[in-house]
């Protein structure tokens, strides 16, 4: 969603607001601009469109050289996407840029058009500079006007603000939307997400929800909840620029399948001693698990089809009741929550509005809370009990794709993890679960990459297609959601899944000639009957792609196309089976001329319920 970036140092601002904005356009952005000091007060550009508008504004405007401003990309929440409704928002006396939502603003707006106030756009966001701006004219002191105003709004916000009388500075301000300061050789940075600060500089502070901040080029001054000082230490983040770029791959959708192996190798090292899953790092300890009667796994999207997987593992391992709910929908259906419950998160972003919502209330209930996150100090992170950290590095494409198979790793194992604590396996069938995710996960995943050529060569037929179906059993259905998901997201395919068995129940008068039906089939113990599904589908003219296991015997004609994976024991195909459909994805969406790392409407982290 929106992207916040800011700078203030000894450097032109201009081109550092730009490529910080083209670091967060992953977010997802129908507008973009930028603020920045003149020489006779604040100058502003913005503009709808592309990224690339606003710099072809800015250049055919004249040179602009200003060496402390504020950047914004903006998702369209408030009002159209528009040049006036796009960011900074500003007045005579500042300029403000806003990630989140000003919940209030109708009353707000109308209180300051009482007072005579006009307003250009439709924004909430706009309300938010008005205010300020009104509290900022009795006082003539930035961060008494900003705490002044704060008490009055409700909603999310990250604010990075600046005022025509103080250059050189930029004002903040955060509640239920990250914002982090950044500090480097060339100066000090705020921003909504480490992307955008990756290029200069790895120091940041994570800022808390109601702190404020004020930075200059040589200082950074933060203020608590209660407006005190408040001195924090700046931590080094492990991601580099580079793997944040796209290192010659087309798409960084396919730059992060590739990087899947790897992510793996990252994700379970240090978390299996001897054999047996360890999260003793991570808090999780005996004694929690041995209380645990019923978990429930919250989550959206894509980390919500790895919860299923979950699901899989744990009752499968642990013989545990689980529950695998839609963020969204958990919070308002007054679920049943227990005290010795525990409840898993499963988040990318780890600021997935939904799902932090859906934790909170979990937390309210008491409830043992564990989050699997990708981004280190994330808000749901940081609001868990415990925090297991995928270790994928950044994802950036909107398609979430190694994020989702180190989240099914992790899940694996933590099933394991719960089962052996829970005393459900023994030591010798732990150790022979986790030996192939050791040995050969990673390895056969490396060989599914290998035949992506292949896979692009199938996608052709998929490419002239509108509709299709996903099918499997068990596991596999877990995947066929997946498969579905991640089709119709970038190649705008409108797929369905399903429950292999469940198709003659009513959808199977959809297939007719020609039709096309993928089935997945990793689990060799339900492959009689999800042959005789195909044959069903067969039978009234699909046209039949079939992802599986190389232990599988595929009779001859069942299908008309193949793409088999290498079969790993412990249901571990199911990852090289998601690597497979990734890049089938992946490929259609290509062959469809499709905007791969951003398709249309989506954001790659919802902050907004
Ligand atoms: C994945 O391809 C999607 N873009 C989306 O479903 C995503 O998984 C979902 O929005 C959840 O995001 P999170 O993992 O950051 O919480």
């Amino acid at each position: 969603m929106c992207g916040i970036i800011g700078f203030t140092g000894q450097e032109n601002s201009v081109p550092i607001l730009i490529s910080g904005l083209y670091a967060l356009e992953y977010r997802g952005y129908d507008s973009s601009g930028i603020s920045v000091f003149g020489e006779d007060g604040i100058i502003t550009k913005k503009v709808k469109g592309r990224i690339s508008n606003l710099e072809d504004k800015i250049l055919s405007e004249g040179n602009l050289y200003s060496e402390c401003g504020i950047g914004h990309t903006r998702w369209a929440t408030h009002g159209e996407p528009s040049d006036v409704n796009s960011h900074p928002h500003f007045t005579e006396n500042l300029s403000l840029v806003h990630n989140g939502i000003i919940e209030n603003y109708a009353v707000l707006k109308k209180e300051l058009q009482s007072e005579g106030t006009a307003f250009l756009s439709e924004t909430d966001t706009e309300v938010a500079a008005r205010l300020i701006d009104r509290e900022y004219l009795i006082c003539r002191d930035p961060l008494k006007a900003l705490n002044k105003a704060l008490k009055k709004i409700e909603g999310s916000y990250a604010f990075g603000i600046i005022f025509r009388e103080y250059p050189g500075k930029i004002f903040t301000a955060r509640k239920n939307s990250p914002l982090l300061i950044a500090s480097g050789s060339i100066g000090n940075f705020i921003a909504s997400d480490i992307p955008a600060i990756l290029k200069y500089t790895n120091k940041v502070i994570r800022l808390d929800d109601y702190d404020t901040a004020v930075i200059s080029k040589d200082s950074v001054e933060i203020y608590d909840k209660d407006g005190n000082a408040s001195t924090r230490e700046f931590e080094e983040i492990s991601w580099s620029y580079e793997i944040a770029t796209k290192s010659g791959y087309d798409h960084f959708m396919l730059k992060e399948i590739f990087e899947e192996p790897e992510a793996v190798l990252k994700t379970i090292s240090g978390r299996i001693k001897n054999g047996i899953p360890n999260f003793s790092a991570e808090g999780i300890s005996s004694e929690r698990i041995e209380k645990v009667g019923r978990i429930h796994i919250v989550a959206c999207g894509t980390a919500m089809h790895a919860g299923i997987m979950g699901k899989y593992f744990i009752e499968n391992f642990a013989r545990i009741p689980v529950d695998v709910e839609i963020a969204s929908e958990f919070r308002y259906r007054n679920p049943i929550l227990n005290k010795g419950d525990m409840f898993i998160a499963l988040s990318q972003s780890g600021e997935t509005a939904d799902t932090l919502a859906a934790l909170r209330l979990a937390r309210e209930k008491g409830l043992y809370t564990v989050s699997v996150v990708n981004v280190a100090g994330s808000s749901i992170a940081r609001e868990s009990d415990e925090v297991i950290y995928t270790l994928a590095g950044p994802e950036i494409a909107v398609a979430s794709t190694k994020a989702y198979t180190v989240q099914c790793v992790v899940m694996y194992l933590l099933a394991l993890d719960i089962a052996y604590k829970g005393k459900r396996m023994t030591q010798n069938e732990v150790m022979l679960a986790t030996e192939p995710l050791v040995n050969e996960v990673s390895m056969r995943l490396s060989d599914v990459l290998g035949f992506s050529g292949y896979v692009s060569d199938i996608c052709r037929r998929i490419a002239e297609c509108e509709n299709m179906f996903f099918i499997g059993r068990g596991i596999d259905y877990a995947l066929a959601m997946e498969a579905s998901l991640k089709l119709k997201e970038i190649s705008y395919i409108n797929s369905e899944a399903y429950a292999a068995g469940e198709l003659k129940h009513g959808t199977i008068s959809l297939v007719t000639e020609g039709t096309v039906v993928a089935a997945i089939a990793t689990d060799a113990s339900l492959w009689e009957k999800t042959c005789s599904n195909i044959k069903e589908v067969k039978a009234r003219g699909a046209y039949v792609i079939l992802f599986c296991g190389d232990n599988i015997d595929v009779p001859e004609g069942i299908c008309d196309s193949i793409i088999k994976v290498p079969h790993i024991d412990g249901g571990l195909s199911s990852l090289c089976v998601a690597c497979a459909f990734q890049l089938f994805a992946y490929h259609t969406a290509k062959l469809r001329g499709c905007d791969i790392d951003k398709p249309r409407n989506l954001a790659k982290s919802v902050t907004v319920e």
